[in-house]
């Protein structure tokens, strides 16, 4: 007897599209990263004299997102590792995503951890784990390399404190303790402004910055993935190009272009399709950009989602496809009373609208009008209901969503 499932578990097993699916995943590291030599070579010169018992100097390495800052920063490592095993030198490192582990306690464990000594989950204060990391550091030779990766999201939420504290852990050392370096990454620009200045200079002893791809340089990348991740003659010169051009538009990011390629290959592989065509690079896009959206939404804050729902009110009275930032604002303004909160100034409904439009859920455009001055015509830019079911999960706002809803 054949049912549904034998039929899905056969369809993957038997897979006339994906050779190994898990090359495209985002955390995959490739073996080769191309575009990015000169980058390696400056993190593999940086961080190469740890091979001889030195202290690398800290680096600093930002640039957009999807720029290949994590691969190489872990491609390099790894490669380090692994000669400094050969020469038989004291060498190691460990790998902290702050934005996962997003405390400073948390940081501290993984890092004390990594050198082997035992910290609970909860417990100590942060200061008795840094006594203890100290300790241990003192007790052990060789060098330890810290890369604190999205270290933007750790001082964002916590501080510079903890970043300043590692920078100067040297100093807390007698000599011949473990020698530590610290790579810190991050994808934001405006990172730099909210460091300490002391902070900031030893954090960037050494600089990196990682350049965007173009589109050429993507389809190179695409290549060398897609050959190992998909069966021979699946995926041919336009599906590739295609993936690279879209991802280009949004400023270069290799992972994006990656996600494209994935779920293209998804989507062909669940029509049964023999292989994958410029159509399923289209719909992946679709998808991908409606859970880019949900996302984003769903981690508004109150204010900007009321902002969006007066949009669309205020639309939806008016019958014209746009509104203007004064009728958003006193759509807004009565949101605000139904839901019991206070209204913020239409200043900063003004500054919402230009970050939502950034994000690419509304759009705001300045028209002029003529003697009346200049007005913003302002739309919502993405998939209606996708923004309405992320905004949807905030119980207090569902009344007013389903109203919306029955208008139409
Ligand atoms: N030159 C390259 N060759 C092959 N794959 C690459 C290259 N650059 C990036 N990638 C791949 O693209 C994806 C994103 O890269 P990575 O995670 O290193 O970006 P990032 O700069 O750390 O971005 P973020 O700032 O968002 O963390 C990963 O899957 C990575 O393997
Ligand atoms: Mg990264």
């Amino acid at each position: 007897m054949s049912d549904v499932l034998d039929e899905i578990f056969e369809r993957v097993v038997a897979s006339r599209i994906f050779r190994n699916r898990d090359i495209l995943s985002p955390d995959y590291i490739p073996d080769r990263l191309p575009h990015r030599e000169e980058e390696i070579r400056r993190v593999g010169s940086v961080l190469a004299q740890a091979l001889k018992g030195s202290r690398p100097n800290n680096l600093f390495i930002y640039g957009l997102t999807g720029t290949g800052k994590t691969a190489v920063t872990l491609y390099v490592l790894q490669r380090l590792e692994a000669k400094a095993k050969q020469l038989g030198v004291n060498v190691r490192y460990v790998y902290v995503n702050t934005r996962q582990r997003d405390t400073p306690y948390k940081v501290l464990a993984d890092i004390a951890s990594a050198i082997g000594v035992r910290v609970p989950f909860t417990g100590l204060s942060t200061a008795e784990i840094y006594t203890r990391l100290v300790r241990a550091l003192s007790k052990q030779q060789g060098v330890l390399i810290v890369v604190l990766d999205e270290v933007d999201w750790l001082v964002r939420r916590r501080g510079d404190d903890l970043l300043y504290k590692l920078t100067r852990i040297g100093y807390d050392l007698p000599p011949g303790s473990t020698k530590v370096s610290l790579v810190g990454i991050t994808n934001d620009v405006k990172f730099v402004e909210m460091l300490d200045a002391r902070v900031r200079s030893s954090l960037g002893e050494e600089e990196v910055v990682f350049p965007p791809y173009n589109a050429e340089q993507l389809r190179d990348i695409l290549w060398e993935r897609a050959s190992q991740a998909f069966q021979p003659g699946v995926v041919d010169e336009a599906v590739i190009s295609y993936c690279a051009a879209l991802a280009a538009r949004e400023h270069g990011d290799a992972r994006r272009a990656l996600d494209l390629l994935r779920v293209a290959g998804e989507m062909a592989e669940r029509e049964n399709s023999p292989r994958v065509t410029v159509e399923h690079v289209k719909k992946a896009w679709v998808q991908l950009e409606r859970d880019r959206i949900y996302e984003v939404v769903s981690t508004l804050p109150l204010h900007a989602r009321l902002a969006i729902l007066a949009a669309l009110r205020a639309q939806h009275i008016s019958g014209r496809p746009y509104t203007t930032t004064g009728e958003l604002y006193s759509h807004y303004r009565e949101l605000t009373q139904r839901v019991g909160v206070e209204a913020v100034t239409q200043r900063r409904i003004s500054d919402i609208i230009n970050e939502l439009d950034m994000l690419g859920v509304l759009s705001a455009r300045v028209v002029s009008r003529g003697r009346y001055g200049k007005t913003r015509m302002i739309t919502l830019a993405a998939d209606e209901k996708t923004v309405l079911s992320a905004i949807a999960q905030d119980p207090r706002l569902r009344e007013i969503i389903r109203e919306l809803e029955e208008a139409e």
